[in-house]
């Protein structure tokens, strides 16, 4: 179960209950999602976000969409499904996790026909999908504990975006890792970029910590190179919305500079994701598809325009950090170093065929 009562996503008889993420922290509502059109939104507009749990957005999205209706059969069923997937896809670019679930749900009814049994058979698939992330989190943050030096005094850890249990079913990536540290004994001090445009950090993983009773302080993201240069920093800890086959990674914009800063002054640098989020199928950082988002995300603060009228504003969503920066990626079957090309090929061997025990 969730800490603190909240969980990002939620199945209940029928209908996907999703955490509305824009109003927290100062409010903790939930949407009622009955229809594939409404998870498809709340994707988009980020009401859930952080690419696990949109991935198993995703996957209950397809279980609405196919749900039983009054004369239905299995063409009809199968379309529906198919349309529902090209919607879904098409919500946000960057985030490998998303095509993923939809592509693990799809393969499990390959070949299915009949109506009542692919209505049933997708939801089995997203259940079994959120399952497994609640389960491949935890055993990802036990590995992470490897990374995170084990003394008295507070260990200081960087962290940017939010990749907690809001970011997941549960449990979180990075997050994740603070948290087993944390509950292990361990303290901690986290520095958490307050990660503009969409403040993911002041917004959410600030609230999370409060939650967890893990100390913490919050920056704007420009203040990293001056904490590690003038305090000393122990560790960077970050999530990943899609890792290619040599081991660049994307996530949150912020992330590049964070990484060029950490090597600058010797600080470790590590990316928590689990295996469903490493794309084998891409090559390298430079071909990945990073989304921008609107302008007004960055031009206006709090409901008020910044800039002048008409600036013109660039607001990529994702950067991708060269491998050369990343000391190790933290997966639920252990920590991968580099050479990543062949390592990360290991890791996707071991993450199909073994069990991940919780
Ligand atoms: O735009 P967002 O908030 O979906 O971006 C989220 C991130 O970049 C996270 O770091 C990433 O998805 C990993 S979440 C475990």
């Amino acid at each position: 179960m969730p800490h603190a009562g909240y969980q990002s996503l939620r199945w209940d008889d029928g209908v996907l209950w999703v955490l509305d993420q824009r109003r927290l922290p100062g409010a903790t509502q939930y949407i009622r999602a009955d229809a594939v059109t409404v998870v498809a939104d709340a994707i988009r507009t980020l009401a859930v976000r952080g690419a696990p749990a949109i991935g198993a957005a995703a996957a209950y999205g397809l279980a609405l969409a196919v749900a039983p209706a009054p004369g239905d059969d299995g063409p009809a069923v199968r379309e529906r499904l198919e349309r529902a997937a090209t919607l879904l896809r098409g919500t946000r670019p960057t985030a490998v996790n998303l095509a993923w679930a939809l592509d693990r749900v799809l393969r499990s009814v390959a070949g299915e026909q009949a109506a009542a049994a692919l209505s049933q058979r997708v939801l089995a698939e997203a259940e079994a999908l959120a399952d497994d992330d609640r389960r491949i989190n935890r055993a990802l943050a036990q590995h992470g504990q490897s990374v995170v030096p084990r003394r008295s005094t507070p260990v200081t850890v960087i962290h940017h975006c939010n990749t907690g249990s809001l970011a997941t079913v549960d449990y979180g990536t990075a997050l994740g890792v603070i948290r087993a540290a944390h509950e292990s004994g361990q303290r901690l001090w986290v520095l958490v970029d307050e990660t503009r445009p969409l403040l993911q950090g002041a917004r959410l993983t600030m609230w999370e910590l409060e939650q967890l009773g893990i100390p913490a302080a919050l920056m704007v993201d420009g203040a990293a190179a001056h904490q590690m240069r003038t305090r000393g920093v122990d560790l960077c800890l970050v999530g990943a919305d899609r890792i290619a086959a040599n081991g660049d990674v994307a996530n949150k914009i912020g992330t590049y500079q964070l990484a060029l800063a950490a090597k600058a002054h010797g600080v470790p640098f590590y990316v928590a994701a689990p295996t469903s989020t490493i794309d084998l199928a891409t090559a390298a950082g430079d071909a990945m598809v990073i989304e921008e988002r609107d302008a007004d995300e960055v031009a206006v603060v709090g409901g008020r325009r910044m800039a002048p009228d008409g600036a013109a504003v660039l607001n990529p969503a994702f950067d991708v950090t060269p491998a050369t920066l990343v000391a190790g990626i933290i997966t639920e079957v252990g920590v991968v170093r580099p050479p990543y090309a062949e390592n990360l090929a290991l890791a996707m061997a071991r993450g199909k065929s073994s069990t991940v025990e919780a």
